[in-house]
């Protein structure tokens, strides 16, 4: 961690460029710069900065009561679903609104899925994350979070992700028959302890490259886990809230898998409000209140934030939107990788895009040069740490859409030049 004062030294840290930190729609002005956040915020803000719907919502709440125990807020968070039911599969018709991180939702979710099966054992992807609590943190397929550690989560079983341009199998999507998710039969028969719970699952693999699965992919999935009677969890953390152009995934590219519990979390507050959810089908719904819930769980500050989120995307024809602008960014993506030669495997859906540099040390370099052409722009740590992640707000509009692309080629043309601002 940093101390204070090497914190202090640095001029960024200082009170005053906090202070000095405004949002508006889509953008940051940072001083006098102005930038446009091609990471919402951290992949939360759906809603961009500043939504007048939800802040003059959360100023009316604030006013009434800023907290309230889950004791009096049941009938706000049955309204909520209410809203959220036209969005959702037709199948899910429970839920439990007691969190409010996606991590911790991905627990509430594995809880339902042990106590309604009686079984231990869940079924998760290499390059997956699931967020950072202790059972979060084991489930996910990466090791650089839990080298420190010691966060055993007993019948954890993990298996190859559908990253096609670097399959495990060595195979390609027109030949593989699909191998990466067939050959769950095998992980269940000989890596788990064949009491199977759940397979837990990203729509989209976010972190771990913003990887989409080939077509099929999920059918083939479901198929399988249906045979073992195994309960399909969609982590929608990422997903989830018009991300992919529609309410969630797994109404839209990923029906197929027909989850039979969602999570969901991120984009939910809109403006970034800590609010997280898990829907399931109704024979799913086994928990005792006591069974998960927290402090901040239903806290009326975050339904009302989610309430005006989904109104919003609902009446403001969000998802529209996102397929206007994401046909703008997945076209300018792609001639970016005819004109470029580092940039390379342009890939996503909706306004969840991403493309590869060669290197991890290229991606870091780009999104400074990118930072001084006024884009915010996140890599990751995950995978092979080559993916550059383009990813604004769900309000973005045509003319800031193009603003996206030619600020990416104005940082590429200098990237080329090997130009580092710095
Ligand atoms: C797919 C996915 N699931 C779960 C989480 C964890 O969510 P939170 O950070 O709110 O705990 C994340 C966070 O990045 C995520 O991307």
């Amino acid at each position: 961690m940093d101390s204070l004062a090497s914190a202090s030294a640095e001029p960024e840290a200082s009170i005053e460029y906090f202070d000095s930190i405004v949002g508006r729609g889509v953008r940051l002005r940072i001083g006098e710069r102005s930038y446009i956040d091609c990471a919402s915020g951290t992949f939360n803000l759906s809603l961009g900065y500043s939504n007048r719907q939800v802040i003059d919502a959360l100023h009316a709440q604030l006013e009434r009561a800023s907290h309230l125990s889950s004791e009096f807020t049941r009938a706000k968070s049955e309204q909520v679903f209410r809203l959220l039911k036209p969005f959702l599969p037709e199948h899910i018709g429970a839920f439990w609104f007691r969190d409010i991180t996606g991590s911790t939702a991905n627990e509430c979710a594995i809880r339902i899925a042990q106590k309604a099966t009686g079984r231990t054992d869940v079924v998760s992807l290499f390059l997956s994350h699931h967020g950072q609590s202790a059972a979060a943190t084991a489930l996910s397929g990466n090791a650089f979070r839990q080298r420190s550690f010691s966060l055993p989560f007993a019948g954890s079983v993990k298996i190859p992700a559908p990253d096609c341009a670097n399959c495990f199998y060595r195979q390609s999507p027109d030949s593989c028959g699909m191998l990466c998710a067939r050959r769950l039969d095998d992980f269940v028969e000989f890596a788990s302890s064949g009491r199977v719970a759940a397979l837990l699952i990203e729509p989209v693999l976010g972190n771990g490259g913003n990887l989409v699965p080939p077509a099929g992919y999920y059918g083939v999935l479901r198929e399988v886990c249906d045979r073992h009677g195994i309960l399909v969890i969609a982590d929608e953390v990422q997903t989830g809230f018009g991300r992919t152009g529609t309410f969630f995934a797994s109404t839209g590219i990923a029906a197929d898998l027909r989850p039979d519990i969602i999570t969901f979390a991120k984009g939910a507050g809109g403006i970034g409000i800590p609010a997280a959810g898990v829907v399931m089908r109704p024979e799913l719904d086994v928990l005792e209140p006591w069974e998960h819930s927290s402090t901040s769980g239903a806290n009326p500050l975050s339904l009302v934030a989610m309430e005006e989120t989904v109104r919003h995307i609902r009446d403001h024809g969000v998802l529209e939107g996102v397929t206007r602008t994401s046909a703008v960014v997945e076209a300018g993506l792609r001639a970016l990788e005819d004109r470029f030669s580092c940039v390379r495997n342009a890939r996503g859906v909706g306004l969840m895009r991403a493309f590869d540099l060669p290197t991890p040390q290229d991606v870091a370099r780009f999104i400074t040069v990118a930072r001084d052409e006024g884009l915010i722009l996140r890599g990751s740590r995950y995978g092979f740490g080559t993916a550059v992640k383009v990813r604004p707000p769900l309000i973005v509009t045509e003319d800031e859409a193009h603003e996206i692309v030619d600020r990416l080629t104005s940082a590429l043309i200098r990237f080329e030049k090997d130009e580092d601002p710095r």
